[in-house]
């Protein structure tokens, strides 16, 4: 039980990677606060947790908007009195197309989300985890954190920013015993690879997929249960001595 009594904030939680991690961190202990823009979706994930009603918060959320963000924060600690572990993990992959097919309206999508959402989540934590003088942050990022990627300018710029943010948090956060990472998943076999894979090739996804297996030296996308280990890992104080580190789950992606 790696999070008896631990409160912990998780966004995009009514997704692939935020219902996985969920499901395996509530089976250890914790209260959970469950955030994201999909009520059906979280209500989805809320009921597969075994919970009663007194250990989770469903927050419906858009994490673009600050006072939103600042929202499910306060009701948090409202409901539990703290925050040990948040996981800002909620993001959108945009459109599929290069700079020159995009606009700024396409960009400012994604940034809002990936990054100002990223960015609010911190600044609206922090001062709890500060005061409590614990905390363990993971943000999810992605190999898209470190590579270009045709098709992809704002989903790429914005999992790079995600990076500079933990970085940069982490250095804030250490002296209050802080710690905050990245993980940095290859493609995951999930809604989002299905979305970017139909944006590249339009009734043709399936050819793409294949593609991008072949380029992932353990041949095969990761699971959502495979992320969600490496969150567990950082989130857990199995891992307090590891702090502002932007860790692969690629299948061995990063070698090449
Ligand atoms: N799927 C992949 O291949 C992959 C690879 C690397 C990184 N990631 C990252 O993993 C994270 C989780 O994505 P996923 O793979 O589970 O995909 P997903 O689409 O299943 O989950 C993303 C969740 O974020 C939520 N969300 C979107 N916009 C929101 C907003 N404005 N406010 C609140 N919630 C919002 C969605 O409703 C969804 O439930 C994302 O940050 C994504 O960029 C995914």
């Amino acid at each position: 039980m790696e999070f008896r009594d631990k409160v912990v904030i998780i966004t995009g939680a009514g997704g692939g990677i935020g219902r996985a991690i969920a499901k395996k961190i509530a089976s250890n202990g914790a209260k959970l606060t469950l955030v994201d823009i999909s009520e059906t979706n979280l209500r989805e994930t809320a009921s597969q947790l075994g919970l009663g009603e007194e250990n989770y918060l469903i927050q419906v959320t858009d994490v673009s908007k600050e006072e939103q963000v600042k929202f499910y924060v306060d009701e948090t600690i409202r409901k539990f009195g703290k925050v040990d572990v948040f996981i800002n993990n909620a993001g959108v992959e945009g459109k599929v197309a290069s700079i020159v097919e995009t606009n700024a309206s396409d960009l400012d999508f994604v940034l809002n989300v990936n990054v100002k959402g990223v960015y609010y989540g911190l600044k609206h934590v922090m001062p709890h985890m500060m005061s409590n003088k614990y905390g363990s942050i993971v943000n999810t990022a992605s190999v898209a954190g470190f590579i270009g990627s045709p098709g992809l300018a704002p989903y790429i710029a914005s999992k790079h920013a995600v990076l500079g943010l933990t970085k940069t948090a982490a250095l804030e956060g250490a002296a209050f015993n802080i710690r905050v990472n990245a993980i940095c998943p290859g493609p995951v076999d999930n809604r989002m690879m299905r979305s970017i894979e139909e944006g590249a090739a339009p009734g043709n996804g399936d050819a793409v997929k294949k593609n991008f297996e072949v380029s992932i030296p353990l041949g095969r996308y990761a699971t959502n249960e495979e992320c969600a280990d490496l969150i567990y890992f950082l989130a857990s104080d199995e891992a307090k001595y590891i702090t502002g580190q932007a860790i692969r789950v690629d299948g061995g992606m990063g070698a090449k």
